[in-house]
């Protein structure tokens, strides 16, 4: 039997998906209570298994938030979790910022709006690989400030900004006992990673900040996450990539997992890390196993740093962090679908996983095992007589052997169990998933790199009327080098450089004049020497220049500088430009760390001895003239004397240029290319979409194949060596207008703007690849009640499930093949085996369709093609925007 969108789904199962669309249309819920015991929080008087993404508001745009928000519930989360951004919300203090992208509450209400819960996690310090981890930087300027330790100024302001928040949530009736999503906060942020560093004192801090919290009233329970002396009631939780056999410090704290690590962050000149899906699913399974309740993945969806908001030094604009959605918003296959699958298996396990106090533990092997949950215990263990029908009975069969598969005895019946995997069977006899077997689909945008340009070609197809040529006519204006306003300032020494910008640019000028004699130019060209600029110790990057001219450029993190210089007899302005690539976000001491120099800056091997510039008269300027006058935005470009740009002409340092472009058709996400360029930072209509960089990858440390098994590192599956770091830039479809986009660039080293394009984005192929043994089709199941006899496993057949991105159906099937299919996505060929029907019975399926589902059995394509052969069943299927239909006929 051929299976259309949900044709296959029982009766009864229709009637249960309805009940819960009608709920999630539902405005926020009944008031409810949330407590909690050593097993799970209970939530209204039931413990409850949650599934939890990671969603940082700010870093997508209101527009994007309703269909991430819905992505994540259709992937099975029950709660979406967020930090919050205090330097985003209080820029100047007591100016506080809750609009756009830092509209807080809309957020919180939206995902009340789609029946999910809530975590807040309010720091104020979140780290999150953002700029100065939260904190805004005219925190430093308060006298005697010290940050999280025992100290009055600092409690103070946290204290005033973590009630704001509270109160402002308690004011729009965001908790849960009000009606409201939230259902947890968080306090703090992996604080005992640095209390060592604070003594007696950091105990103390500990202690206030948790008293503090619990005192404002939230009536939610707290979390402390990686903190082994979390007080009283607080719950102290883990971070990881693996958190199964996490206990927190009572007894009668549930098991928290505050970040699962599915992916890392990265920076300029890195490789893009990967984590295999396999291993994601293997720790997740594993937490549950183990008797956790509540996974949080970090992230769910990454999104983007747009503006200055990238943390550091040093992280990249994209922080995509190879999340189950992508940083445009689309979902990353495989690793959304089968944790999608993940999910549902979990949920028709939640009625015995909640029952348990703890699960029974069975040693299968040297090393295999298995927990398993009773609905009830006590009678399952004694009383041999009571069937199990009555009592709910779920069980986790783990093989942690990262070499071999296993066949284990479970209750009479064999199972094999491949490395380094979990099989779920929720009722303790069927299994309805392995953590190892991946069924979803995978999308061509996802098996390449999606963001190198040399390889994108075939994931980002384009048709004409989806390229937007940048108009030909690109203008160009000069930064002009040291000094370009009354706003300069003379002091006699050096400056921190936060003192001075108060991290309003990335950039400092400083600048001093050097006398040389005729002595010293005779010392230079009698000894065949020249004299060196030497700086202690400086951050993060710096560019010098002598009378205008760029004479070297060095970066690093609190690095020495030694860089020959060359003067003429007489005098020489000497000009420093110190640059910040996002603050510090991680360490003790933060409000110590600052930036620019540190030490002395001296010129050597003059005649007469070395020349201490540390205590010369330095002149001030901060920030860049085009930067302050703004003519990135519509309103004031106009204002800086554009010309025009000649195709031959030289590539130029510090120049900000100018062109227009329309936007491409349709509603699929924008990507800017800015391959061809060097260092700057990049403005679309005005929207600051980020710091650009063409640093690349070293050349070796990828893997030809990425190997799940085995405990993931940050190292361990890298992806994109010898490839710049990030070539495209996000321009969220809410910031661009049909045509006249304006878009600027601010560039320092040079580059070849003609080359700028702006792309649409979507996965066009799509590809499945399931054998008839696969399980059954799980993801239709999700929230379902297995044991109530709704579902039965052994019923259903498994299934190809196939979807296109919102807004696009399958336009065509490229190749399918029930029997024994050969090779991979966009390379599939026939076997001996074929069935003749394969092709019309997967097109008529799914052609025309944004999503289908096909039967994989003899029974889905009329009959077995071989006898006594195991067949699967390969496709590749294409996408096509609904919009541009008409063009492209198939
Ligand atoms: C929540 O708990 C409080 C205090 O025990 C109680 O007064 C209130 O009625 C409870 N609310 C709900 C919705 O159960
Ligand atoms: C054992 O199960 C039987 C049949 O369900 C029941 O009658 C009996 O009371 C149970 N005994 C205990 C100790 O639970
Ligand atoms: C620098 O500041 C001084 C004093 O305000 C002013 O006279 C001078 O014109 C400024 N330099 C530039 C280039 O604007
Ligand atoms: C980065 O851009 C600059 C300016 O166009 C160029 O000189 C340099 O070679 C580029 N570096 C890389 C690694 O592409
Ligand atoms: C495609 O598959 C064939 C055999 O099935 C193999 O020889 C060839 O290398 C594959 N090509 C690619 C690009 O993977």
């Amino acid at each position: 039997m051929v299976v259309f969108e949900n044709k296959a789904i029982p009766k009864l199962l229709l009637v249960c998906l309805f009940v819960q669309f009608s709920v999630s249309a539902a405005n926020f819920f009944q008031p409810f209570n949330v407590t909690y015991d050593h097993r799970a929080l209970i939530i209204d008087g039931k413990r409850r298994m949650l599934i939890s993404g990671g969603i940082h508001y700010p870093r997508a745009t209101p527009q994007m938030w309703p269909d991430l928000i819905a992505k994540s519930k259709e992937g099975g989360a029950d709660v979406i979790e967020s930090y919050t951004f205090w330097n985003g919300h209080e820029p100047v203090r007591g100016q506080y910022n809750f609009e756009g992208r830092f509209d807080l509450v809309k957020f919180v209400k939206l995902v009340g709006d789609n029946g999910l819960y809530f975590l807040l996690r309010i720091g104020p310090y979140v780290c999150a690989e953002w700029n100065f981890g939260g904190f805004p930087v005219w925190l430093r300027d308060i006298p005697g400030i010290e940050f999280r330790t025992d100290n009055e100024p600092f409690k103070r302001e946290m204290q005033r900004f973590v009630t704001k928040i509270v109160d402002l949530m308690l004011e729009e009736k965001l908790f849960s006992w009000q009606g409201g999503p939230i259902i947890l906060l968080q306090i703090e942020n992996e604080y005992g990673n640095m209390e060592g560093s604070y003594g007696q004192k950091g105990k103390e801090y500990v202690r206030w900040a948790a008293n503090m919290a619990l005192g404002l009233g939230a009536g939610v329970p707290w979390v402390m996450c990686k903190q082994t002396d979390a007080p009283g009631d607080i719950i102290d939780t883990c971070n990881n990539y693996y958190c199964d056999g996490y206990k927190p410090n009572s007894p009668n704290k549930p098991t928290i997992w505050t970040e699962n690590w599915d992916g890392w962050y990265t920076s300029w000149g890195g490789r893009l890390p990967h984590r295999p899906v396999e291993d994601l699913a293997f720790a997740v399974a594993r937490f549950f196993q183990r008797g956790g309740s509540l996974m949080n993945y970090y992230m769910y969806f990454g999104g983007t740093n747009f503006g200055r908001t990238s943390g550091g030094p040093f992280y990249i604009t994209s922080y995509d962090y190879d999340a189950p959605i992508d940083e445009y918003g689309l979902r990353s296959e495989p690793k959304w679908g089968h944790l999608k699958d993940l999910h549902a298996a979990i949920k028709l396990c939640e009625r015995a996983l909640v029952a348990a106090d703890s699960p029974q533990y069975m040693k299968l092997g040297p090393r295999q095992e298995a927990h398993v949950y009773w609905e009830n215990t006590q009678s399952a263990v004694l009383n041999t007589t009571l069937s199990e029908s009555q009592s709910a009975c779920s069980a986790f069969l783990a093989n942690i052997d990262e070499h071999n598969t296993a066949t284990v005895i479970f209750r009479g019946k064999s199972y094999s169990l491949p490395p380094w995997s979990v099989s779920i069977l929720p009722d303790c006899s069927n299994v309805a998933f392995n953590t190892a077997k991946v069924g979803a689909q995978t999308s061509v945008k996802l098996v390449e790199n999606a963001l190198s340009p040399k390889i994108s070609a075939p994931e980002l197809v384009m048709t004409k009327n989806e390229v937007s040529s940048i108009s030909e006519s690109w203008m160009s204006v000069e930064e002009p080098i040291g000094i370009w306003s009354e706003s300069n300032f003379t002091v006699q020494g050096l400056l921190e450089h936060l003192k001075v910008t108060k991290d309003e640019s990335d950039y400092l000028w400083h600048m001093t004049r050097i006398y040389v004699s005729d002595d010293d130019v005779a010392f230079w060209e009698e000894n065949k020497v020249s004299p060196t600029l030497v700086i202690d110790s400086m951050r993060d990057v710096l560019r010098i220049f002598i009378n205008g001219e760029l004479i070297g450029s060095v970066s690093g993190h609190w690095v020495k500088v030694l860089q020959p210089v060359q003067f003429q007899q007489g005098y020489s302005d000497l000009m420093l430009l110190s640059q910040t690539v996002g603050l510090q976000n991680y360490g003790a001491f933060l409000e110590k760390d600052g930036a620019g120099f540190r030490g002395q800056i001296k010129l050597t091997g003059f005649k007469n001895g070395d020349i201490d510039l540390s205590k010369a008269s330095w002149i001030y300027q901060v920030g860049l003239k085009g930067e302050f006058q703004k003519i990135f935005t519509i309103e004031e470009n106009e204002k800086a004397g554009w010309t025009n740009l000649k195709l031959d002409a030289t590539p130029s340092t510090f120049t900000w240029y100018k062109a227009y472009f329309d936007s491409p058709d349709g509603s699929e996400p924008i990507a800017i290319d800015l391959g061809s360029m060097g260092k700057g930072q990049a403005w679309v209509n005005g929207h600051h979409i980020g710091r650009y960089w063409n640093l690349t990858a070293p050349k070796d440390g990828c893997p030809d194949s990425c190997d799940y098994r085995g405990a993931y590192g940050s190292n361990k599956c890298m992806t994109n060596c010898g490839k710049p770091t990030q070539t495209w830039y996000h321009v969220p479809r809410s910031w661009l207008q049909a045509s006249n986009n304006l878009l600027v660039i601010f560039e320092e080293i040079g580059g070849n703007p003609f080359e700028i394009s702006v792309k649409s984005r979507v996965p066009r192929i799509l590809c499945a690849q399931m054998s008839e043994s696969y399980y059954p089709p799980l993801r239709e199941w999700l929230h379902l009640d297995l044991i109530d006899g709704k579902v039965s496993i052994s019923d259903m057949k498994p299934q190809i499930h196939l979807q296109c991105e919102d807004g696009h159906i399958i336009s065509s099937i490229e190749f399918a093949s029930y029997g024994t299919p050969h090779g991979s996505c966009q390379n599939f060929s026939n076997g001996n085996c074929h069935s003749p029907n394969s092709l019309s019975v997967v097109s008529e399926a799914c052609v025309g369709r944004n999503s289908c589902s096909v039967e994989v059995s003899n029974a889905g394509f009329g009959s077995d093609p071989c006898r006594g052969v195991l067949k699967t069943l390969a496709v590749e299927a294409r996408c096509v925007s609904t919009s541009t239909i008409g063009v492209s006929q198939f």
